[in-house]
């Protein structure tokens, strides 16, 4: 995998340039240069797992064979649509969840010279993956598809920041709104969908294969995503901040109850 980052990374500057002379808006060198640091800030400086496993997922079901290099930038620029929905909604999430750090760095808002130009910044994030996708993939059979998986999948995740955000607010005055069930929602919303099912998604929608018939596919991605979140949170309350590049304020009181012959355990997540 660590062979293909270079070449990944060659596609954004591609991806970049493209998008700075995007011919849609008359861009002065003040906008310009404001669009490119927000971009080099935000969008690569990640593991890039997501937009990575674009590329191994789609070179799974050609199995094994050399993927041409137009093959190879599509696959890629479909990683980067990723990358590019991360980074929108973790610009927006660091202001909503009043966050301080991310990928060991200042969150961009934080930065004297942005604070909520950060929200502005977020929208033209969101906005970018569209032009990416018009340019690169508006000629091919799965484009109506691929624009109905990113909607459908944006949808969810916002939806899932949503659960989240106001359960949090409910359980600063009761605690008993949290459960288990409810937990599980916000994490499979918020995290799993896009982080697990998109870049497997779109390498099957590249092959040429239909979404509807992949819903096995699509529940066991989504059962290892929420796995992912449930550790995310756990290491935002107990991991070391050196390692994971985040400072969080999250924290977690897990308790064990016991009733009659059942053992239940509960995670209740107080945020902020
Ligand atoms: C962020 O969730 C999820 C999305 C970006 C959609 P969290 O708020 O739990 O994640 P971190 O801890 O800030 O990365
Ligand atoms: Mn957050
Ligand atoms: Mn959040």
């Amino acid at each position: 995998m660590s062979d293909i980052k270079p070449k990944f990374l060659e596609v954004y500057s591609a991806l970049k340039s493209e998008l700075l002379d995007d011919p849609a808006f008359e861009f002065t060198d003040n906008s310009r240069q404001w669009v490119e640091r927000m971009l080099d800030y935000n969008v690569p400086g990640g593991k890039l797992n997501r937009g990575l496993s674009v590329i191994d997922s789609y070179k799974l079901l050609k199995e094994g064979k050399e993927l041409s290099d137009d093959e190879f930038f599509l696959a890629c620029a479909l990683g980067w649509c990723i990358e590019w929905l991360q980074a929108y909604f973790l610009v927006l999430d660091d202001i909503m969840d009043g966050s301080h750090t991310r990928r060991g760095h200042p969150c961009w808002f934080r930065l004297p010279q942005v604070g909520m130009i950060a929200i502005s910044d977020g929208l033209i994030l969101r906005n970018q993956i569209f032009r990416i996708l018009k340019k690169h993939f508006r000629g091919k059979p799965y484009y109506v598809d691929l624009l109905d998986l990113f909607n459908e999948v944006e949808f969810q995740t916002a939806s899932g920041q949503m659960i989240d955000l106001i359960t949090t607010l409910q359980g600063e005055k009761d605690l008993s709104k949290y459960s288990l069930s409810i937990h599980r929602k916000i994490v499979q919303y918020k995290t799993a969908y896009y982080s697990f099912y998109l870049p497997v998604a779109c390498a099957l929608l590249m092959a040429g294969e239909n979404l509807d018939n992949h819903t096995d596919v699509k529940n066991v991605l989504v059962e290892m995503g929420t796995y992912f979140q449930v550790q995310d949170d756990f290491l935002d309350c107990f991991g070391d901040p050196e390692v994971i590049g985040k400072v969080s304020i999250k924290a977690v009181l897990i308790w064990i109850s016991v009733s009659g012959n059942a053992i239940g355990l509960t995670t209740v997540f107080l945020l902020h």
